[in-house]
């Protein structure tokens, strides 16, 4: 059975990803950092579903949770790096906290998990498959979020990087860019539906499963000969 690991696994975008390769047959590892119903919940939903609470920010917390899906498992064929968080402000009035947080999380999060799962398939010689979670505002921008922004640009070209570094070991590196997602995340938005008018062409919000499925499609042998590729589901709305 392939093995997939799955961050921020268990919520919005997230659990349409974790949910689609548990369809698909993955043993599937969904990792969150602190809502232990929502993990619960899932579980119940998902029998076998495993997920591990860890702060993707903590290096030798992550170190140490990859180190025991391994034990457990015996190998990782997909990581799926979909935690992130948002924490907005305009530029001239965002702490250094805020931007901290922002880049821990978003990008160091997924330099962690990257890390630690990468050493395991290069020693173990495992074709697997990485896909990063970006966003349309590391590629076009967006007001009010210089720091979200920042990190999703690098995590466009962290995958750009490493998709080069690991093609020799068969490993293939894929960023999925999302516009705007039904989510715990964009629920809390005051002008949805001016956005949805006048900022999306085909008019509404995209729903969680449509990025699990484009997902599920990333990590298959289908897209094998992908690798270093950005690909925007934004409904149309940017330019990439
Ligand atoms: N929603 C959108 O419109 C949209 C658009 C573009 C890109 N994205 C990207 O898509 C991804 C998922 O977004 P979403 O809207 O589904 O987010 P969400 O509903 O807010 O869920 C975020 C998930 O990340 C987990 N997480 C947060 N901090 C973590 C940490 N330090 N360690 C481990 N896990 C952590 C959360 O765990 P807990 O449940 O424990 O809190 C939760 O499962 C993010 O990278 C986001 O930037 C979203």
């Amino acid at each position: 059975m392939k093995v997939a690991i799955v961050t921020g696994g268990t919520r919005g975008i997230g659990k349409s990803i974790t949910e689609e390769l548990y369809n698909e047959g993955y043993q599937v590892i969904a990792v969150y950092n602190s809502n232990d119903a929502k993990a619960l919940e899932l579980t119940q939903q998902l029998p076998g579903l495993d997920v591990c609470k860890c702060d993707i920010s903590d290096s030798k917390a992550v170190q140490r949770m990859v180190s025991k899906i391994y034990r457990t498992y015996g190998r990782i064929d997909c990581l799926v790096n979909n935690a992130g968080i948002i924490r907005d402000g305009y530029f001239l009035m965002m702490s250094e906290e805020k931007w901290m947080d922002v880049v821990n999380i978003n990008l160091m999060g997924l330099v962690n998990m990257s890390k630690a799962v990468l050493k395991i398939m290069k020693a173990k010689h495992i074709h697997g498959k990485i896909i990063n979670i970006s966003s349309t505002s590391g590629v076009a921008g967006q007001v009010g979020q210089a720091n979200y922004s920042a990190t999703k640009g690098a995590i466009v070209a962290v995958t750009k990087t490493l998709a080069k570094e690991f093609a020799q070991d068969q490993i293939n590196i894929n960023c999925v860019s999302p516009g705007f997602i039904e989510t715990d995340m964009t629920s809390e938005l005051r002008n949805k539906e001016e956005i949805k008018e006048h900022v999306i062409p085909l008019k509404r919000f995209g729903r969680p499963e449509e990025v699990g499925w484009l997902v599920a499609f990333l990590a298959s042998d289908k897209a094998n000969y992908i690798t270093g590729k950005n690909i925007v589901i934004d409904g149309g709305m940017i330019n990439d």
